[in-house]
Parts: structure tokens; C-alpha cells; sequence
């Protein structure tokens, strides 16, 4: 499943995230990549142990337990520390898939990558080109997002970002551990609860709505993976 996921976060937290960003230096994003990627990719990145980095991953983190729709979509067992990016003057990310496993620096956990996300961090009319591609059995699918605006997709997907032929792409990436390895169980899962909360809007009292959530949470029983 592939995922727009609107207003994670609001005007001022993308204004103050992006002041902290333009003021902040930036390495080479081969830093993280594995073997692979660092072939494909060409973008800086902000150090994982930047002042700026954990600021704004906690306010990220912060919004996505209050996200619904992230909570229901994505399950979430472990959020990787966010990370940011930045493309200018043509650069790019070419085809890849993410590593399976990410050590969280400075702890003892690990991360299976099971939905990889792009919170994008400046409005689709400051740059050109620079599309977040991820190709699934239905095709390619172009995302460019305004800001503050996040999009989720299996972390198992091929995608790259399109070079930046003009102005600058600035956006945060992480990765999640559902509770759900599978992404057919849990794309199940999601529909049922959207199914569910809507029928719970329109008829609150019906007992379908009660048999149906203990359904989802008997469901949920089975496939967690804790
Ligand atoms: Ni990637």
C-alpha cells in the first residue's frame, strides 16, 4: 500500500524545522547507504547525532502517535530516527530498495524496515522535478507532496528520487517496524479499520460495529508480531 498521509505537520513546526535546516551543515548522504544505494545516491544528508536531526525527529515522532491515520495504517512497532535529505543543482537517488535492517545508532535495537516514509519539508513549487518514484506491480507511481505532508509505502518497493533540476528538495525519511511483517495482512487490517470507523460514524449502535471491531482486534491477535 502506498500512502499520502496529509498534515503530519502544521505551518509553523515546517517553518521552524526548515530555519534549523538552512542553518545546519550537511555531509554526503552516502554516509548511511549500503552497498548498493551509495552506487545510485547523490544528496546530503544531516548527521544522525545533529542537534537539528533530533529536534525535529522528536517533534515528527511526536506527531505520528497522533496521527490516526499513520497508526492505522502503519501499525507501528518502532520508528527509525528521522533522517533529512536535501537535493539541489541536479541531484538525485537512483533505483534501489532500503536495507531490510537498520541499527539504531547509539542503542541496542534494530529496525526491520517493513514501510519506508518521506515527509517532504518545502512546497512542490520551490523545486523542479525531484519526484519520489516507487514502482509497484500496478506501475510507477509519482509523489511530490506539499509540506509537512508524509507518504508511507512498503519499505520492499524499488524507488528512487528524480533529479532536482532546479531550486531545492528538502525532506525528512525513516523507516517503521509494524506489528505487521506482512504488508498484505496489514493493508487487510487498514481496510477493515477504515471500514469500521466509518460504519461507526453512521450506525453507532449497531451491533455489526461491535462484532466487527472484535473481528480487527482478533485479527490483530493473530498476526502481531511483537
Ligand atoms: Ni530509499
Amino acid at each position: 500500500m502506498l500512502l499520502h498521509i496529509p498534515e503530519i505537520l502544521d505551518a509553523d513546526q515546517v517553518r521552524h524545522a526548515r530555519g534549523l535546516l538552512e542553518a545546519a551543515g550537511w555531509i554526503d548522504g552516502r554516509a548511511t547507504a549500503g552497498h548498493q544505494s551509495a552506487r545510485v545516491k547523490d544528496n546530503l544528508q544531516l548527521p544522525e547525532d545533529h542537534p537539528a536531526s533530533r529536534e525535529i525527529g522528536g517533534t515528527i515522532q511526536a506527531a505520528l502517535q497522533r496521527s490516526a491515520l499513520f497508526v492505522s495504517a502503519a501499525l507501528p512497532l518502532r520508528v527509525f530516527p528521522p533522517l533529512f535529505n536535501r537535493y539541489d543543482g541536479g541531484r538525485a537517488f537512483g533505483n534501489h530498495v532500503d536495507n531490510a535492517v537498520r541499527q539504531v545508532p547509539g542503542t541496542p535495537y534494530r529496525v526491520r524496515t517493513d514501510l519506508s516514509a518521506t515527509l517532504f519539508l518545502n512546497d512542490p513549487s520551490e523545486y523542479d522535478a525531484g519526484e519520489l518514484l516507487v514502482e509497484d506491480t500496478y506501475g510507477v507511481h509519482a509523489v511530490k507532496l506539499p509540506a509537512g505532508h508524509l507518504v508511507l509505502y512498503p519499505s520492499t518497493s524499488l524507488h528512487r528520487v528524480s533529479p532536482v533540476t532546479r531550486g531545492v528538495r528538502l525532506a525528512s525519511f525513516f523507516w517503521v517496524q509494524s506489528m505487521l511483517r506482512d504488508d498484505g495482512e496489514r493493508t487487510l487490517l487498514f481496510d477493515l479499520d477504515t471500514a469500521i470507523q466509518a460504519l461507526g460514524r453512521q450506525l453507532p449502535d449497531h451491533p455489526a460495529a461491535v462484532q466487527l471491531t472484535g473481528v480487527y482486534h482478533n485479527l490483530l491477535r493473530r498476526w502481531a508480531d511483537l
